[in-house]
């Protein structure tokens, strides 16, 4: 079972809170948005419950890693690079590409345009046992297909013209778009993004699924916990605390003026899923002049960084802290140092209650601050926590699109500067 919890008692008891009238006056607001997801549930929802991509990622993972692989690139961008790479950091081992017994391939990601990246990348890996994903749900993206094309080149240079395709696989829209029709002129494996799935709702997905199989994590365990929350929504509705967390950020943007939404996670492994979850909120609302700006921020080390500016610093800002009750490894602190009373208090503590408690102390800080802060708890950093932990948030920020009022499935803001690009790289029409 999942344990994940959503706190939200310091946006209501700091000074200056949401009130219980604001929140009674919002509620049939909530039920309608909440109604109308449950109606016609959108397809991340239906994700969790769907076998066959689970089966179709496990298959291809198992095929992958009885090939001797020795590296697994993963070309995407934005929603197609965003999720994998929120799992990987939050579930395998920090230098899991350094470790003699990892369970897959190295894998790397190709998730930006930079050259000095994608070239370091190839510096590494190793093309006689190189394995790539290109994931594109459009098929189309300039800075994926540049990528593709690089690698691609580099596996024909050393495999020959076509050996490169054994080795490749399209993540894409199941029926269009340009790397289907390559898919399909040159025979290579494909994993289908739904259709009525998009790119930063698409983490269960083979998007997601399938990176995390190849290096052996349970996707079955992080989609059952997917499918405990959206049958929890399904049962609460609006008094779900993820479609509650809604109305919450949506008051505190639009009521109070906190329009800067600070995901703060006290684990290094989440800080990746802070970026997710960064441009689920923000591409997905930023629209019509609305939206509040997410921000994403990793605990302790932010607390030298940011936190005099969470604290003292314009009340423009909605703290979110993610808290992690028990870590995946602890380190004792070594008793030393006794008669140094600014050091030798640590000795006999651990590390992870050091951070348990700065954690703790924060949000007292904060609150005692009058700085509305929310909590977000896991009891362990795992598959299932990782997948409630998606839908419960994908679900948020669907509902918060209701909530403005603005679609929360489309990104039509991010076009202009495409046909920018395309006219000046020469694609055709453009
Ligand atoms: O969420 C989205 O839809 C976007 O961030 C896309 O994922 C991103 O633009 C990449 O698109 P595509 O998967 O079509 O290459």
């Amino acid at each position: 079972m999942a344990e994940v919890s959503f706190d939200y008692t310091n946006l209501i008891e700091v000074e200056g809170g949401i009130t219980e009238k604001e929140l009674s006056e919002i509620t049939p607001r909530l039920q309608a948005a909440a109604g109308k997801l449950l109606e016609d549930e959108p397809g991340f929802m239906k994700l969790p419950e769907t076998r066959e991509y689970a089966d179709a990622c496990l298959r291809t993972a198992g095929e992958i890693r009885s090939s001797s692989p020795t590296d697994f690139i993963h070309i995407g961008i934005g929603g197609s690079a965003l999720g994998p790479i929120a799992l990987h950091r939050a579930l395998n081992h920090p230098y899991y590409n350094q470790m003699p017994e990892r369970r897959g391939p190295r894998i790397h990601f190709a998730e930006n345009t930079d050259p000095a990246t994608l070239a370091a990348i190839l510096d590494v890996a190793e093309p006689e046992g190189t394995w790539v994903n290109v994931v594109t749900k459009s098929g189309s993206t300039a800075e994926t297909m540049a990528g593709f094309l690089v690698v691609r080149g580099m596996l024909a240079s050393t495999l020959g013209d076509f050996g490169y395709q054994h080795r490749t696989i399209a993540t894409t829209d199941p029926e269009e778009g340009f790397l289907k029709r390559i898919a399909d002129r040159e025979d290579l494996r494909t994993l289908p993004i739904p259709k009525d799935v998009g790119g930063r709702f698409s983490v269960l997905s083979p998007v997601g699924l399938l990176p995390a199989a190849v290096t052996g994590l349970d996707i079955d365990a992080l989609l059952r916990g997917a499918a405990e929350c959206v049958r929890e929504v399904r049962e609460r509705g609006a008094e779900h605390p993820a479609v509650v967390g809604a109305a919450m950020h949506y008051l505190m943007d639009t009521a109070r003026g906190r329009n800067i939404r600070v995901m703060m996670t006290y684990a290094d492994a989440l800080e990746r899923v802070a970026a997710w979850f960064v441009q689920l909120w923000a591409e997905s609302l930023g629209k019509d002049g609305k939206g509040s700006t997410p921000h994403g921020a990793v605990g302790t080390t932010d607390q030298h960084s940011q936190l005099q500016l969470y604290m003292q610093g314009p009340q423009d800002k909605v703290i979110e802290i993610v808290q992690v009750e028990e870590h995946p490894r602890d380190l004792e602190i070594p008793p030393a140092y006794e008669d140094l009373e600014g050091v030798g208090y640590l000795g006999g503590h651990t590390m992870a209650e050091l951070l348990n408690v700065e954690c703790d102390a924060t949000r007292r800080a904060l609150t005692e601050a009058g700085r509305p802060n929310a909590t977000i708890r896991l009891d362990r950093i795992s598959e299932e926590n990782l997948g409630y932990l998606f839908v419960a948030l994908e679900v948020q920020t669907a509902i918060a699109g209701s909530l403005y009022g603005v679609n929360a499935f489309d990104q039509p803001g991010v076009e202009a500067s495409k046909r920018f690009t395309y006219s000046r790289m020469g694609r055709p029409g453009y």
